[in-house]
Parts: C-alpha cells; structure tokens; sequence
C-alpha cells in the first residue's frame, strides 16, 4: 500500500487528491495550515480512520514543515509520494502587482515546495518507488508564455516557472537517492483558484492527474507533463 502525502490538503485538488488517493486503497497524510477548520478532511478520516492522518503544515514556516516531517520520521513513517500542492495566485499584472503580494507567492510556491522536498527527504528515502510532484501551471511555461503573449498574474507565472527549476535540478541532485521529481499542470479546474468558468471539474481533473501519473515510465524524472501526461514545454 502506497503512502501519499498531499500539502494544502484543506480544499480543492489537495482535498480531491486526498479522496481518490484513499478510493485506490492508499494511506494519506494530508496537510493544511488550519487541521481544525478542515471539515472535509475531517470527514474523509472519520470515514477511513487507518488510513488518513491528518497534520498541520504551514508551507510557509520553515519550522512548521520540519516539526511536521520530525513527526512522521520519529514514527519511521516512510512516504512513497509527496505533492506540493499547496498554492496562491494574484492575478494582477506586472503594473499593478505588489512586491509584498509577489514575496508572498514565491514563499508559497516556490519557497514552500522547495522547504518540503528538503525535509521529506529521509522519509522519502525508506520508499521503494519515492516520487515528488510539483503542482505546476502552463502560466509557468516560458515557451508558452512567449507564444501567446498573455500578460497578467505575473507572480504567480513567475513563481511557476522558478518552480519548474526546482524540478528540473531537484530531479538532477536526488537520482541517486532514486528519488523521481516531476511537474504536472492539473489544467484549468474549477476550485477557488481556478473560477467556476474552468474547464475541469475538481474530480475530473484530479482522476486524469492520477492516472497519467500511475502510466508514467518508471525511469522519467525532471519532466513537466499535464494532466493527461503530455509533455509541457518548460
Ligand atoms: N485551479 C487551477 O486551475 C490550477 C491550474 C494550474 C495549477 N494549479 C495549482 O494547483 C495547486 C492547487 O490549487 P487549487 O486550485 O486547489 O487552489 P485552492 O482551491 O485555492 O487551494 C489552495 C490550497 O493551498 C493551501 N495553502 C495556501 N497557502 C498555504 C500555506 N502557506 N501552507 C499550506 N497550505 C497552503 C490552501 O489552504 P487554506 O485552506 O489554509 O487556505 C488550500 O488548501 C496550486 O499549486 C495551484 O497553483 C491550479
């Protein structure tokens, strides 16, 4: 039975995520900022008390990620998949967007993924298959970007594509460890994030993301695949 562990699992693709994940007969360690205010993770452990823990994780508090993987790690709780899920988005443009708004995307997105790769490293390393995904966007991809000039939410394209670095070079510092990293864009998804006019439902999405992933080569690391598992420019 795989171990998954989801960041910003309080609500829309994590909160899925989390749900389909324990469909598929795994244990989930969701994450969020606020495990009291949870109501649907509450739920989904009084449903499935064995397989679903659920543990406060600031991404943005280096100590509250540390104390969250100490935790686990004093359990030797092994983690087979780690998606840094959690995120924020401000959709202003370059004129408008503040540098304090922009800050706050990079250590949410950037910043917060980057802190919990480095501390879920020795519970990922007592996996057999350990994998890292990263949740990109296409507004991170730089070849996209130029070829549609679209302006607007420029921290958050921004935060995207330094995202997409960390995947590339955490995937490159980590394949000794046999630790894989990828970046998938779950498409546009009706969440708070996303807007009622997305293309996908939450579950529909979620379900392609996982299957996709599931099909994927073992040997592919340092990729950023969308929801279908299609290659995505960087
Ligand atoms: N929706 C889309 O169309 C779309 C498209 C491309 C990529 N994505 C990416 O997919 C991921 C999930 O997005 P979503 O659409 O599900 O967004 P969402 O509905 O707005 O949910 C965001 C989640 O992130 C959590 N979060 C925010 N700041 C956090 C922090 N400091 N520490 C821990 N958790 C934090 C939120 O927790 P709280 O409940 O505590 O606020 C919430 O659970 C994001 O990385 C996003 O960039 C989404």
């Amino acid at each position: 039975m795989k171990r998954i562990l989801v960041t910003g699992a309080s609500r829309g693709i994590g909160l899925e995520l989390t749900k389909q994940y324990l469909e598929l007969g795994c244990s989930v360690i969701a994450t969020c900022r606020s495990p009291q205010k949870a109501n649907a993770l509450m739920v989904l452990k009084k449903e499935n008390p064995q397989k679903v823990d659920i543990l406060s994780m600031d991404v943005e508090e280096e100590q509250s990620v540390e104390s969250c993987f100490n935790s686990l790690l004093q359990k030797k709780i092994h983690i087979d998949l780690v998606y840094n899920n959690a995120g924020i988005i401000d959709w202003n443009n370059l004129n408008e967007v503040s540098a304090s708004s922009t800050e706050k995307i990079y250590k949410v997105n950037l910043i917060g993924a980057l802190l919990v790769t480095r501390h879920a490293l020795p519970c990922l390393k007592n996996s057999a298959d350990p994998i890292i995904v990263n949740l990109s966007s296409r507004l991170g991809s730089i070849k996209i970007r130029g070829e549609t000039q679209l302006g607007g939410a420029i921290a958050y394209q921004c935060s995207k594509a330094a995202l997409n670095m960390l995947t590339k070079q955490s995937a490159i510092d980590l394949q000794k460890h046999n630790i894989r990293v990828i970046s998938q864009s779950p498409g546009w998804v009706k969440t708070e994030m996303g807007g009622k006019d997305a293309k996908y439902e939450i579950k529909d999405a979620v379900t392609k993301m996982i299957q996709s992933l599931l099909k994927m080569k073992s040997n592919q690391t340092g990729i950023f695949i969308g929801e279908d598992g299609d290659l995505i420019p960087w």
